[in-house]
């Protein structure tokens, strides 16, 4: 297993480089890394707030430039985390942000907006999400998103823990098929949304945003990481069971992973992840242990 927590300047490059060839498209061409930083738990306690700066520009030097974080999160909190990580280098980092169901309608959207962007500390969103379904007409929150976009206050807007069923609904509604992405769970240990969530969106051709990529952390995640062909076929690329997870979610390249690290060795590994690739029979070993669905199965949420 890969033990090396550091790495010296040409490594680093190296990785960095790695994260930017393995990127992802959005329907307006837009690429993005495969691998970007996810921030739910940041800025909830004021004493770590300097490491998970930190560990955010430190992923961003790596390539990890897209950064994932939500109104939410430690109740704007970690859009401050986020907003001081990217002061001075804006314009090189994609930036996601969401909004919470209940202020999803058309004025209140604007006011989450811009809250949002001041504490972000910048004018616009590359990318606004619904956080989930909420009981406001989905009409009025396209409406919304329409006018923030044509104001130039977000590039493009999507949902969050949408199925099927809610993506066909959203896609009936005037502009609903602006929507450039569905940000859902998914990992090897859940892969309900392959049955009909992914090739749909496949077919519309949006990409997968996957929140808990690497599990989080639990049961269900040590069930996976001593997992013995999970570890073999880390063994065989020299990394670590997580590593492995995590390629595998960007493995078909319209997957974007937002793996969310404070730890700065967890940084370092995450990023490395852009250059595994794993082979057929790896995939196919992999399916064996963890099948994909072979019927509907309903969204896992955290
Ligand atoms: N749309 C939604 O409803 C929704 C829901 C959940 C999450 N999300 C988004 O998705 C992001 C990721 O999901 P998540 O934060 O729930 O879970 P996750 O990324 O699957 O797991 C995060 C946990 O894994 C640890 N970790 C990170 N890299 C590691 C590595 N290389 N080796 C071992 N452990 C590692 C982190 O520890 P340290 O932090 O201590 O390094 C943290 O405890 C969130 O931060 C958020 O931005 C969205």
């Amino acid at each position: 297993m890969n033990q090396s927590h550091s790495m010296n300047s040409s490594e680093r490059q190296a990785v960095r480089k790695a994260n930017e060839e393995r990127t992802v498209k959005f329907p307006d061409g837009t690429q993005v890394p495969a691998i970007g930083q996810g921030t739910w738990r940041m800025g909830e306690r004021p004493g770590e707030k300097e490491k998970e700066v930190k560990a955010l520009q430190l992923g961003l030097e790596l390539g990890m430039t897209l950064l994932d974080t939500a109104e939410m999160y430690g109740e704007g909190g970690a859009e401050e985390v986020t907003g001081e990580a990217i002061r001075g280098i804006r314009d090189q980092v994609f930036l996601v942000s969401k909004v919470y169901p209940h202020h999803a309608g058309r004025k209140s959207l604007r006011k989450a907006c811009e809250n949002s962007l001041q504490r972000l500390g910048t004018d616009y969103l590359d990318l606004y999400l619904l956080h989930w379904r909420g009981n406001i007409p989905l009409q009025e929150t396209v409406d919304g998103m329409e006018e923030l976009r044509k104001e130039g206050k977000i590039a493009r807007w999507g949902v969050s823990n949408f199925d099927t069923d809610e993506m066909k609904e959203l896609w009936a509604c005037d502009g609903g098929s602006r929507c450039a992405t569905n940000q859902v769970l998914y990992h090897l240990g859940s892969r309900g949304i392959e049955y009909d969530l992914l090739p749909w969106m496949r077919k519309e051709g949006i990409p997968l945003m996957a929140y808990c990529p690497i599990a989080q952390g639990g049961l269900l995640r040590q069930e996976l990481t001593t997992h013995p062909t999970v570890q073999s076929i880390a063994d065989a690329h020299d990394v670590s069971p997580i590593q492995l997870i995590l390629a595998w979610s960007i493995r078909n390249g319209d997957v974007i992973a937002i793996p969310k690290a404070v730890q700065q060795n967890h940084v370092l590994d995450n990023a490395k992840a852009a250059s595994i690739r794993l082979s057929e029979k790896q995939l196919a070993q992999l399916d064996q242990a963890f099948p994909p669905p072979d019927r509907k199965v309903g969204l896992d949420i955290v």
